[in-house]
């Protein structure tokens, strides 16, 4: 078999086989083959597309490439869930203790973040003495004993994805469907789930910017899950502002712990509820969705999901009295106001905007080498629909002592555009595919 040939296939729209997918993703795992010959044939995707057969292939492929996880040792259905990727989205940080509290087994690897704020990792690393690394007997023991372990996904889980993701960023080919599927699937299938939820944002602040494009991608990930034997559900939600108020790593851990006692945004709880009922449903822990989504409700009321986070901290080392101590998590030295310079309502932020803000504060990387600052970033104090005033504070910096912040505070007052009347308000969930 030669890369040639597979290139040329693909680029006249054949349909590649499982060997010649596999030549090709074991290949450029060992370094056979050479990056200029992946980046062609990524290319040729991106034109040709993939037909679901070889979607599923690719994927299987990819998470073949390295280690897997194995799940099987631990009882019951063991539940991952995904998310493409949003402002202010700490939703891990919520879901992982309210879902544990109610049975479902939660074996969990996550990544760093590159962009605008850390990834559910960074942000767990701002509670005090949090270990975000861990054997494989300890992680599974922790999730056999209290039913959540969080731990940083190794770069020996789907190298191949990690090496071609790296390719794409460069070559102008990340923002293909089939591509992108097959990414964030072989990740998930490598980590050893039996059932996956998928959060697939949609809106300013997320990959996905049309509705019909993350409808696309959700359907052909569940198709992935479900042709290779993982039961998988996706919803579709809106990212058109950011995730609740807090962006910033401790800033939104903050926000998780306060959404934990029934006393965080409404958008984060309606988000974590549904996402949280899919979760248990698949898991077989409940008959249907409303009937899951009462038992969270209990769950969060009864004050359960707040002891499982301290106890999911304390199992990794960290402070639990983080839940009830804001002062022990890290906090910027500066509290900056950004006051709105017209009357009337908020028709839109730019989350993608607002991300960017919190990353020139510090609260993200750059590249990969990038040290991230976890006490910085931005609280908004509207959100779209709200009512404002000139002189009212639409957001908070919080940055670090010496930093210039007019051109963060020009950034934020770009994200928000203020109009007279006030907008027609969207819902989180915009749809499901299963
Ligand atoms: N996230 C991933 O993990 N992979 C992609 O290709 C795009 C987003």
């Amino acid at each position: 078999m030669r890369m040639y040939d597979i290139i040329l296939k693909k680029r006249r729209g054949g349909t590649l086989s499982a060997a010649e997918i596999d030549f090709f993703i074991q290949g450029y795992t060992r370094g056979d083959v050479p990056d200029y010959q992946a980046a062609a044939l990524t290319m040729a995707i991106f034109f040709q597309g993939l037909e679901p057969e070889e979607t599923a292939d690719l994927t299987l492929a990819m998470a073949r490439s390295g280690d897997r996880a194995d799940l099987s040792s631990l009882p019951g259905v063991k539940v991952d869930k995904h998310s493409t990727g949003g402002v202010g989205d700490k939703t891990t940080l919520v879901l992982g203790p309210l879902v544990a509290a109610a049975g479902v087994p939660v074996a969990k690897m996550s990544g760093r973040g590159l962009g605008h704020t850390g990834g559910t990792i960074d942000k767990l690393e701002a509670i005090p003495g949090f270990r975000v690394s861990m054997d494989n007997r300890s992680f599974l023991e922790q999730v056999r004993r209290i039913n959540l372990a969080v731990v940083a996904q190794t770069g020996h889980l789907a190298p191949a994805d990690k090496k071609l993701y790296a390719l794409r960023d460069v070559t102008a080919t990340v923002d293909s469907i089939p591509l992108i599927a097959a990414s964030v699937m072989s990740k998930k299938i490598a980590a050893g789930a039996d059932a996956i939820v998928l959060d697939v944002k949609v809106g300013s602040g997320a990959f996905m910017k049309k509705l019909e494009d993350a409808f696309n991608l959700a359907r052909t990930m569940v198709d992935i899950g479900n042709q290779v034997g993982r039961k998988t559900v996706a919803l579709v939600t809106n990212m058109d502002q950011p995730l609740g108020y807090a962006v910033g790593n401790a800033l939104e851990v903050r926000e998780a712990i306060a959404t934990l006692k029934g006393q965080g945004p409404e958008d984060l709880r309606e988000l974590c509820l549904q996402l949280g009922s899919e979760m248990l449903v698949l898991a077989g822990m409940a008959e249907d969705p409303p009937a899951a989504r009462t038992r969270l409700e209990q769950i969060i009321d009864s004050g359960a999901a707040l002891n499982k986070f301290k106890e999911f901290v304390a199992a990794q080392g960290g402070n639990p009295e983080v839940a009830d101590r804001e002062e022990l998590l890290p906090a910027a030295a500066v509290l900056y106001p950004v006051q709105a310079k017209l009357d009337g309502y908020i028709a839109e932020i730019q989350a993608e905007q607002i991300g960017l803000a919190a990353m020139a504060l510090g609260a993200g990387r750059a590249t990969k080498e990038d040290v991230i600052d976890l006490a910085v970033g931005i609280v908004l104090k509207k959100k779209i629909g709200d009512k404002i005033s000139a002189g009212e504070t639409l957001a908070d910096l919080h940055a670090q002592k010496d930093m210039d912040l007019t051109a963060v505070e020009q950034m934020i007052q770009q994200a928000f555009t203020i109009n007279g009347a006030p907008p027609a308000q969207g819902n989180i969930l915009l749809g499901k595919v299963s």
